[in-house]
């Protein structure tokens, strides 16, 4: 299968690119740092022998995203499977002080991400009626929290887009999977969440490739954040306005 990447330079992207190159599939891996993309397909092309490309991209950039489309269907006539683990949560409450940061986390995690599906969806639909679209949001995304809550109304935004495109898709036989992460050891958490709450990024994308061989439309990763959700989902405002979360 084809399948294109995004988010490959590091964490769950990273891996994810190694689990589908084991497996034979070719990969295009994208995100911004290109030396890193570089040296993520040679490793990839050395250890497993399938073809595997660096084509960066930046999803704040929309005025690029075409012509990275362009790149990408130069190199694959036809993409199989989308995986999406591209996001930016700067912390700090940057986005909240920062017009830049406000800007730069609702860019890449939600706008530049449903600027490249809307088109790449629409190229499945008329290329071969089947296709597989995975993209990881989080379970921020399900409660405005006071600590997180631009990065989780990126991530809502997100969640509402794929539920749409879900529907939109269905009878075409496209998949479309929302993965909700709680605590993933990578990056992105480091110095903000006890390591003994997070999985590894090797868990995450085994958790991942598994989704190709089964239709789910909302995973969570692991399966328990799911009860947690539940129940902070329940808390009644009134009261979850004053908790300190
Ligand atoms: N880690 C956690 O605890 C956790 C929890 C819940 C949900 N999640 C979600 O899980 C997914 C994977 O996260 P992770 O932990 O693997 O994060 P990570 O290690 O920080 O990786 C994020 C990836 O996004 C890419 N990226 C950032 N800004 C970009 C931009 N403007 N354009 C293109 N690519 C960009 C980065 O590459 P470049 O810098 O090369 O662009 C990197 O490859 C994300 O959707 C995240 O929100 C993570």
């Amino acid at each position: 299968m084809n399948v294109l990447i995004i988010g490959a330079s590091s964490g769950v992207g990273k891996e994810v690119a190694h689990i589908f190159s084991q497996k034979g599939h070719n990969v295009i891996c994208s995100s911004r740092d290109e030396r890193e993309l570089e040296s993520l397909v040679s490793d990839l092309t050395i250890r497993y022998g399938n073809k595997a490309y660096a084509v960066p991209v930046d999803l704040t950039d929309l005025s690029l995203i075409k012509n990275y489309l362009i790149d990408i269907y130069g190199i694959f006539q036809s993409i199989d499977y989308v995986i999406v683990t591209a996001a930016t949560m700067p912390g700090n409450e940057m986005e909240y002080y920062d017009e830049e940061g406000l800007i730069r986390t609702t860019m890449t995690n939600y706008t530049g991400i449903a600027y490249i599906l809307n088109e790449i969806s629409r190229r499945m639909v008329v290329d071969s009626c089947s296709g597989i679209i995975i993209c990881l949001s989080s379970v921020a995304g399900e409660r405005g929290r006071q600590s997180n809550f631009i990065y989780g109304a990126s991530k809502s935004a997100l969640n509402t887009y794929l539920q749409g495109l879900r529907g939109k898709l269905y009878k075409y036989d496209i998949q479309v999977t929302t993965v909700l992460p709680g605590y993933i050891d990578t990056l992105m958490s480091y110095g903000k969440v006890a390591g003994s709450l997070a999985v590894s990024p090797q868990y995450a994308s085994k958790k991942i490739y598994s989704l190709t061989e089964k239709r789910k439309d909302v995973v969570y990763i692991p399966h328990f954040w799911w009860l947690i959700m539940r129940i902070v989902k329940s808390i009644p405002e009134v009261i979850f306005k004053r908790l300190n979360l």
